[in-house]
């Protein structure tokens, strides 16, 4: 696989599921991180020297200096997720060297999640097991935990791409009128798909009673949820992130939340990750957090996994990339 006849050397920043750690361990001589933490920045840039390919992961930041670390050699970076907001793509396409994700595969499992962090939060579940185990339920309360109708209520989804249509079809199930916003406007053939109305942001958030983000996070979608669009949001609406934390301005989420001007929040997503303990998100009630697991049923993972090798693969190969974020780099 290298000029030279000798295996490539590769950089695997987790240790990641069989399914494609298997195939790397087989092909290349691989340096595999075994902790359950991220390898230190330092350490990191110390790992990568001399690799041929690298595979990383959400937490791990590939940039102008990693790419230096990395070396002249390097060329591939296959990152284990669809999102890649921690890559630097300009600066690697700069260097020619093509970045792999994993699309499509994760779509289904993360929309699930979506919609058990948004019946959760509206129906407040998180909370309802917090008073059951404080041994606070004395009896059937005509007025305990009322939460919002799921069956029936308005949706509003914030980026219709894979994962915000596949949260769109479970809509159906539960009645629900459905409401989007997304940067371009879907296709007609789409819309009349998932019986989605294409609607402007500021109507969406006014009018929807469940609002759940799905874009990717650049320059345009940071703080796209800041004050102002939350407090365009209804009292009795509750919001759901599972794209990524900076979408939202947490700071302005935490005081909606606690002066009610919106009524819960389910978060897959924190900015930072992990959130800190001492953050006031976590002393409310009405906010529920789970620790970026929307991609995290044992099939997608393993999906994600053989993906993220074929990707690595390719590149050690110098085939094209099975999934490039970056396809330019292929052109002349
Ligand atoms: C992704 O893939 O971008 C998710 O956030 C983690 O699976």
């Amino acid at each position: 696989m290298s000029a030279d006849g000798t295996r490539p050397r590769v950089f695997v920043a987790r240790r990641i599921p069989d399914a494609g750690l298997d195939p790397i361990v087989e092909a290349c001589s691989a340096d595999v991180w075994e902790d359950e933490l991220p390898p230190p920045r330092e350490e990191l840039l110390r790992r990568v020297a001399g690799c041929d390919g690298v595979l990383t992961l959400l937490t791990d930041r590939v940039d102008d200096a990693f790419l230096d670390a990395a070396g002249p050699g390097l060329r591939v970076v296959s990152n284990y997720a669809v999102g890649y907001d921690n890559v630097d793509v300009p600066a690697c396409t700069g260097r020619g060297i093509p970045v792999g994700n994993t699309p499509g595969v994760l779509t289904e499992t993360t929309a699930d999640l979506a919609w058990a962090l948004l019946m959760a939060a509206g129906r407040r579940v998180a909370e309802g097991d917090r008073y059951v185990r404080a041994g606070r339920w004395r009896t059937w309360g005509p007025q305990l935990l009322l939460g919002s109708d799921v069956h029936g209520a308005t949706l509003g989804i914030v980026g219709l791409g894979r994962i915000g249509q596949a949260v769109a079809r479970r809509a159906a199930g539960f009645g629900m009128t459905v409401l989007y916003w997304s940067r371009s406007r879907a296709e007609p053939g789409i819309e009349r798909e998932f019986g989605a109305t294409f609607i402007e942001l500021d109507e969406l958030l006014a009018r929807s009673d469940f609002v759940t983000l799905h874009v990717s996070l650049n320059d345009e979608t940071r703080h796209l949820i800041d004050a102002a669009a939350l407090a365009r949001m209804k009292p009795s609406a509750v919001l759901v992130n599972t794209a990524r934390g900076p979408v939202v301005d947490q700071a302005a989420l935490a005081e909606a939340l606690r002066d009610r001007t919106i009524a819960a929040a389910g978060l897959d997503v924190t900015d930072p990750e992990p959130i800190a303990s001492d953050d006031p998100l976590l002393q409310l009630e009405n906010c529920l957090v789970v620790p970026h697991i929307a991609s995290a049923s044992y099939a997608t993972r393993g999906k994600m996994a053989e993906m993220a090798a074929a990707n690595l693969l390719a590149g050690l190969r110098g085939e094209r990339l099975p999934n490039p974020v970056n396809p330019e780099v292929y052109r002349d």
